[in-house]
């Protein structure tokens, strides 16, 4: 087993299992939990494990880039920060930490609502690495409140997240008691004693508030319905940069998304928060990247935990990957080294997959690197030809 003061994190599973050590039970549970049986973040992880790729060997394959590029944007890597509300707990000065991630990595980074530093703050500090992203407030003022922000502070990207009409009843926030801000009965105070690593710099920090909203407070269990289609057009409308939509997770849906002028899509079921019965993401990403056609930018998340997810994502439809859970995990096992750590085993593990599928440019995954069959099967070595039955698998 591996020591508490040993925390370097070469993993997901590393910086989970630490986490769940140094951070108090309450806030753990928040970022871990899931909707109901909690049984689809799991569903999305096994079947981003159940893909294969397809092994290519003597290519030229001593030079490769992993650098991206999605909605007019380079980055350096496939991959971004998804928005996650009170990211700040996961560690003190959470929010800085993965916006200088975000600008030293040239990655995106995207706001929530619910984060806590401000809209303002994160542009100034990350710049056009920052994209925010807006929930539907209790009133349309609210909502417009936000966007005018983030217009002002000049912000290119804005997404909408469409997959919490209603946040879900994560029972585990209810059993603890959690809530935002914290409600200090003994059963928390004797959490957040019994984990000093956690408290004491989160004390003289101060506490992480959801600093965009009025009056600071982010009433969890308000109806976020207000995103619906006619506000979707009234947005696209509004909104003169970039819009993507995030949290879909159908064809019908998707089609009617783009058809209203979205910029991208975000295929998500939000790491399984809001629906326990949720198809898995990488199920249903092959199925919508053929729905909207080739050219059109789709974003993935859930259950991505390894630099070979993201190359799997990749494989099946993505342009580009965002991370969750395992960043605020990563954080909250050592802060920054922590975050550092993992984020270059992600970097490190898709260009040693990329050279093993015989890839140079992070930009030419596709579907042609996924495993189609036993060997042999796919002795043709055309693109059209040899993913497609993978691709009907994972679709069926
Ligand atoms: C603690 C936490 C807070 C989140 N808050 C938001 C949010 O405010 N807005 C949003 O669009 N998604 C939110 N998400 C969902 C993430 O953006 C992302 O879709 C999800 O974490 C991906 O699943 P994974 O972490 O299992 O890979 C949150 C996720 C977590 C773990």
């Amino acid at each position: 087993m591996r020591r508490l003061g040993d925390r370097r994190v070469f993993s997901s599973a590393d910086a989970r299992a630490l986490a769940a050590r140094r951070l108090p039970r309450l806030v753990f549970d928040f970022i871990d939990g899931a909707a109901g049986s909690e049984l689809a973040p799991e569903r999305n992880c096994r079947a981003l494990a159940d893909v294969l790729l397809q092994p290519r060997v003597l290519g030229n394959v001593g030079q490769r880039t992993i650098a991206k590029s999605i909605l007019g944007q380079a980055f350096d890597v496939p991959f971004g920060i998804a928005p996650m509300g009170m990211c700040g707990l996961a560690t003190a000065g959470a929010d800085n930490l993965l916006a200088e991630a975000a600008l030293e990595r040239n990655m995106p980074i995207c706001l929530s609502s619910a984060a806590s530093m401000s809209i303002e703050d994160l542009r100034r500090i990350a710049g056009d690495h920052a994209w925010f992203q807006l929930y539907a407030m209790p009133t349309p003022d609210q909502t417009m409140a936000l966007v005018n922000r983030a217009r002002a502070a000049g912000y290119q990207n804005l997404i909408l997240t469409v997959d919490v009409p209603q946040v879900a009843r994560r029972l585990r926030d209810v059993r603890n008691g959690f809530e935002a801000p914290f409600r200090m009965g003994p059963r928390q105070l004797l959490d957040f004693a019994m984990h000093p690593a956690w408290s004491l710099p989160m004390w003289r920090h101060g506490r992480p508030n959801p600093v965009n909203l009025d009056n600071n407070r982010f009433d969890r269990n308000a109806s976020r319905a207000g995103a619906n289609w006619a506000f979707l057009d009234q947005l696209r409308d509004l909104w003169s940069g970039n819009l993507i939509v995030k949290g879909v997770m159908s064809i019908p849906d998707a089609l009617r998304i783009r058809d209203a002028g979205a910029d991208a899509i975000w295929v998500s079921n939000h790491g399984g928060r809001q629906l326990a019965a949720a198809p898995a993401t990488s199920d249903v990403l092959p199925a919508i990247r053929a729905a909207v056609g080739q050219d059109y930018p789709l974003i993935f998340d859930s259950g991505v935990r390894s630099g070979e997810d993201v190359v799997k994502a990749l494989a099946l439809g993505a342009d580009f990957v965002m991370l969750g859970r395992p960043l605020l995990f990563a954080l909250g096992a050592n802060g920054a080294t922590g975050l550092a750590g993992l984020l270059d085993e992600f970097a490190q593990e898709i260009s040693t997959v990329m050279a093993q599928i015989g890839v140079c440019d992070a930009a030419g995954i596709g579907s042609v690197n996924l495993f189609s069959g036993p060997p042999g099967h796919d002795g043709s070595e055309t693109e059209s030809t040899a993913p497609v039955s993978l691709t009907e698998r994972h679709v069926g």
